[in-house]
């Protein structure tokens, strides 16, 4: 078990090269299945939920072949191949693990004509239940079986019809797998109030590369013509916009400059909307964009919202830099109904922060001190790091494998805009 200790009070300066997006990554493996054909994805990022997926695939029948990186570069290419599916059963300590495992319960059924996967338990964010990708299914043809802890989804004639379907709630997971079922349904397909997030657009535009006919990619309606097969083909993985989000919180909280080379300002509109008026100045260069905090942060008032709303994946993160700011910042979590648990940490350093219901009260003003620190999620544990780089003394974080899920080499990015961090094995 590592922690990651952190020496606060530097101004970080430089630039930090912003990986594959993981939200993304997720999506795209499991379209391997979809085909005979090789797949290859370029821009993979480096993280264990990555590497989970592919074993996961690989129990599944999918080969998997990653191409030698060189030292200091970032992101992996990965070609993978379904010739045969060898079993269509996603086990329960595989989906324990990593509840993304869901995504391949659309590919395999499009494929296999049938899909066996463990129902994902909850998880710290939230009950997070997969009714409504169980709905898409339902709605394109497929008849769903629940027993003994699993799924399954088969398709009655050996091959999904097609059928249209208005999503109740806005649904990243559930549009991605309706998608990866009606690209190879025998007729047409319309999804109705589809998640519009970029990483859906990124899994429209590599299911279009491999033959797939969609229409409307990037609107919340999108018309999917089913084809009989697909082929394989190469694609890089869309550079990850919260991520770089991240890091130009850092920035934010540091009273610091970094440059995030590679992150794409097309996808992060509302992210630099919210830095620009908590008073971060924000440069679009030829790599990327700068994000500059030469002067005190301002307060805000933000609500999380699907896209082209402000990010649920970027609220952690904000609280902690807005713990600093100059005045009372309001926050609220519209998405997941527990995704607070960053709170109680940040307190233990100093920052003040009342919780009502979905909503919070930052003050601001906070002069944060180190402590040692327990990461709860993903996103948490970001928000931790970053109180840590602005704290007075040190801070440690414990159960980083909670970061590993998502930040690339974290402390070596870091390092090299001068932050004081370090892993520590703790054997
Ligand atoms: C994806 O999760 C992301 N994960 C999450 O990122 C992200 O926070 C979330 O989308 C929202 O943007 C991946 O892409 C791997 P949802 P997902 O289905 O698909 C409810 C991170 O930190 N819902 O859009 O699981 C659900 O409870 C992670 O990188 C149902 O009610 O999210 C939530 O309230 C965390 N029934 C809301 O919809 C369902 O069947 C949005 O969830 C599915 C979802």
């Amino acid at each position: 078990m590592d922690s990651i200790r952190i020496t606060g009070g530097k101004r970080l300066e430089g630039k930090i090269p912003i990986s594959g997006a993981k939200n993304s990554a997720l999506t795209l493996l499991p379209c391997a299945l979809l085909t005979e054909g090789k797949l290859t994805l370029g821009n993979l990022p480096r993280l264990a939920d990555v590497d989970n997926f592919s074993h996961l695939l690989n129990g599944l029948g999918v080969s998997t072949k990653v191409a030698g990186v060189k030292k200091g570069e970032f992101g992996r290419k990965m070609t993978l191949s379904a010739r045969e599916i060898a079993s269509t059963v996603a086990p329960y300590d595989m989906v324990r693990k990593m509840r993304a495992s869901i995504l391949v319960l659309g590919p395999m059924l499009a494929r296999a004509g049938e899909s066996t996967v463990s129902l994902p338990g909850g998880c710290a964010i939230g009950d997070r239940p997969i009714d409504l990708h169980l709905k898409v299914l339902e709605a394109l043809g497929a008849e769903i079986e629940l027993a003994a802890g699993y799924v399954k989804a088969s398709a009655p004639k050996g091959r999904l019809s097609g059928g249209d379907y208005s999503f109740p709630v806005v649904s990243v997971g559930a549009t991605e797998n309706g998608l990866m079922a009606a690209v190879l349904a025998s007729g047409r397909s319309e999804l109705f109030n589809a998640a519009r997030e970029p990483e859906i657009v990124d899994l429209c535009n590599l299911l279009v590369a491999m033959g797939g006919k969609i229409d409307g990619i990037g609107s919340s309606h999108l018309v999917i013509d089913g084809v009989e097969g697909l082929d394989g083909c190469s694609y890089d993985v869309m550079p990850d916009r919260i991520e770089a989000g991240s890091y130009a919180c850092a920035a934010g909280i540091t009273g610091g400059s970094i440059e995030l080379v590679g992150a794409r300002p097309s996808d992060m509109l509302a992210i630099t909307n919210a830095l620009a008026a908590a008073g971060l100045v924000i440069e679009f260069t030829e790599n990327g964009m700068r994000v500059t905090a030469d002067k005190p942060l301002r307060p805000l008032a933000v609500s999380t919202a699907p896209y082209p709303g402000f990010p649920t994946d970027m609220q952690a993160q904000f609280m902690a830099m807005l713990s600093v700011a100059e005045g009372q910042s309001f926050l609220e979590e519209t998405i997941f109904e527990n995704r607070y648990m960053h709170v109680p940490e940040l307190r233990r350093m100093g920052a003040d922060i009342e919780v009502h219901g979905r909503s919070a009260i930052v003050k601001g003003g906070a002069k944060l001190t180190g402590a040692q620190v327990m990461a709860t999620d993903l996103r948490a544990s970001m928000s931790l790091v970053l109180a840590g780089l602005a704290a007075k003394g040190e801070t440690e974080v414990l159960r980083v494998y909670h970061l590993d899920r998502g930040y690339e080499r974290l402390e070596e990015k870091l390092q090299g805009v001068g932050a004081t961090i370090e892993r520590v094995s703790l054997g």
